[in-house]
């Protein structure tokens, strides 16, 4: 028995996800007047995020299945209990993570989220699989969120809103990663600062490319 694949939760992530595709094509009408160098210019933006999840504040955006999957285990192989979300949209990443903390036996998930749609679904969705106690959702831009009020040591984050920002987001959490802390970066080939750094060979960090979008970053130092 799991809380991931067992009822509420699993059939909850089957409908979410099957909605999710199915919002695909309204994702792309959202960015369709932008051509595919706009498009890589606002990902890569320090300060054109805003504008570009605000035409996608009604999109869930989540993470595949797979990647989601990952979560879980990754989490699960932690044994994490303290977790870091930047960028929680409709939640979807967030209860793979939050199911993990229940098999773990507990713990504290912070998610982030700056469009007000986005954390209502997300916090609609949590309660429906009865994780809503593990989980706090900040609503505002996470620059300002995380500055405040985090666990004194934090197991696994993932970066997973405004691309640009993941080396800003690292700076306010690195301190209090703990060796082994594991970090799962989507889509981080729009941003090469953050590359550059967990990749660099002194940098406190492994890390490598996994499948076709996440960078899987572990803490060594
Ligand atoms: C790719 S989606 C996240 C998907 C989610 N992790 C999932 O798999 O279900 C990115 C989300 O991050 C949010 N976001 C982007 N930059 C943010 C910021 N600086 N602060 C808070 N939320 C942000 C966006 O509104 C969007 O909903």
């Amino acid at each position: 028995m799991n809380t991931l694949t067992t009822n509420p939760v699993g059939p909850l992530l089957a409908r979410l996800f099957a909605e999710a595709e199915a919002a695909s094509a309204a994702t792309e009408a959202a960015v369709a007047d932008l051509s595919d160098a706009e498009r890589t210019a606002m990902m890569r933006s320090k300060t054109a995020y805003r504008d570009l999840y605000g035409r996608l504040s009604r999109d869930p955006l989540a993470v595949s299945p797979e990647t989601g999957r990952l979560l879980y285990m990754l989490a699960r192989s932690a044994k994490a209990r303290t977790i870091v979300e930047f960028g929680t949209s409709f939640g979807i990443s967030t209860l793979h993570l939050a199911a993990a903390l229940r098999d773990n036996g507990g713990g504290r998930l912070i998610g982030t989220e700056f469009e007000p749609f986005k954390v209502a679904r997300a916090q609609e969705n949590l309660a429906a699989g009865g994780l809503a106690d593990l989980v706090e959702i900040r609503a505002g831009d996470a620059l300002q969120t995380l500055r405040t009020d985090l666990p004194d040591t934090i197991d696994l984050v993932l970066l997973d809103g405004a691309t640009a920002l993941y080396a800003d987001i690292l700076d306010l959490l690195e301190s209090r990663l703990k060796p082994g802390a594991v970090i799962v970066a989507d889509n981080a080939d729009f941003c090469p600062d953050y590359l550059d750094r967990v990749r660099a060979p002194a940098g406190g960090y492994l890390s490598l490319a996994y499948g076709d979008d996440v960078e899987l970053t572990v803490r060594i130092g």
